[in-house]
């Protein structure tokens, strides 16, 4: 495995393997490695040879009052479990690297961009989208894996590769989970051992969804009062979302019949003080089938 730390040098390994005829597999990650982000690396070794995996926390995707400054970095943990992965290169470049001074340009997803995450953290996503798109055009990846865990952002890049014509195909995978039901996330060490027990009330709300779904209902406003019940029940939560939306376009829905997404995010802690509650996200795809709608957390 090698850590690769300039633009430059990225791009000719990736020309390198190209010339080659080799299919180049990509997982942008901000690193603190978790399972989640392993079931992309493994997806990714399954059809593409070399696996590239990048770290960068990205700071044109963080708000001025978000966690950029204390989000978790530990490299040589990650570059461990990336080596026992098998993955070939890692791509880690500095700040500096990415955002040159006089740094100008950005990309922006209209409308879709625009709600739930991106309402709720403004900026976020037009960050990300910069630099996705700028780490694909460095690494010229065959395909780029995502989780569904950010299932906004994953429509989003999906969305950006369509409309600008982009080589690599978006691969989307299933959410990683703790056994208790908690999506895997970098952002899951903020919590402490009472903020980790109530942090599984989202998944839980999310099973309580899919419980009544798959008894019959179809109806986003009862489904909603149901999950957002469950989640208010835990007196550390604080719902920032939950909504019930059409996966295609992410606007709200009042009634279950084509492809949809329930979402939720929520704040796991006391919001008190210097804000030290802890934002979470997940979701639960809904798919209607020959044998009645699946439910999947
Ligand atoms: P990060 O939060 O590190 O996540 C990297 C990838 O891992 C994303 O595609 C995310 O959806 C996926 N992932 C995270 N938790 C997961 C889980 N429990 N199960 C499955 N997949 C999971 O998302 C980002 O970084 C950044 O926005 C990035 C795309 C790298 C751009 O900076």
């Amino acid at each position: 495995m090698e850590i690769i730390r300039t633009i430059d040098w990225m791009k000719q390994v990736s020309r390198a393997a190209r010339d080659k005829g080799l299919s180049i597999g990509f997982v942008p990650t901000m690193g603190a490695l978790h399972e989640g982000h392993l079931s992309l690396v493994r997806a990714a070794s399954a059809g593409h040879s070399p696996v590239v995996v990048s770290i960068f926390v990205n700071p044109a995707q963080f708000g001025p009052q978000e966690d950029l400054s204390k989000y978790p970095r530990q490299l040589e943990k990650d570059a461990v479990m990336l080596e026992a992965e098998g993955v070939d290169y890692i791509f880690m470049p500095e700040a500096a690297e990415v955002y040159p001074p006089n740094f100008r340009t950005y990309v922006t997803v209209e409308g879709l961009a625009d709600r739930l995450e991106g309402k709720s953290r403004p900026g976020h996503f037009r960050g990300v989208t910069t630099v996705v798109l700028k780490l694909l055009e460095i690494v010229q990846p065959h395909a780029a894996y995502f989780g569904r865990k950010d299932a906004q952002q994953a429509r989003i890049i999906r969305q950006m590769a369509r409309d600008l014509s982009l080589d690599a195909e978006i691969a989307v995978q299933p959410i990683v989970r703790e056994p208790d039901g908690l999506a895997m996330s970098s952002r899951n060490a903020y919590l402490n051992s009472e903020e980790r027990r109530a942090a599984a009330s989202l998944s839980r709300a999310l099973a309580a969804a899919a419980a009544r779904i798959t008894s019959g209902e179809r109806k986003a406003a009862a489904l909603l009062e149901l999950a957002r019940e469950v989640l208010t029940s835990e007196p550390l939560v604080r719902p920032d979302y939950v909504e019930l939306v059409s996966a295609e376009t992410f606007e709200p829905i009042a009634l279950i019949g084509a492809p949809s997404l329930l979402l939720i995010a929520a704040y796991v802690g006391t919001t008190s003080g210097a804000g030290r509650a802890t934002r979470l996200i997940d979701n639960l795809q809904i798919t209607p089938a020959a044998s009645g709608i699946l439910a999947k957390l």
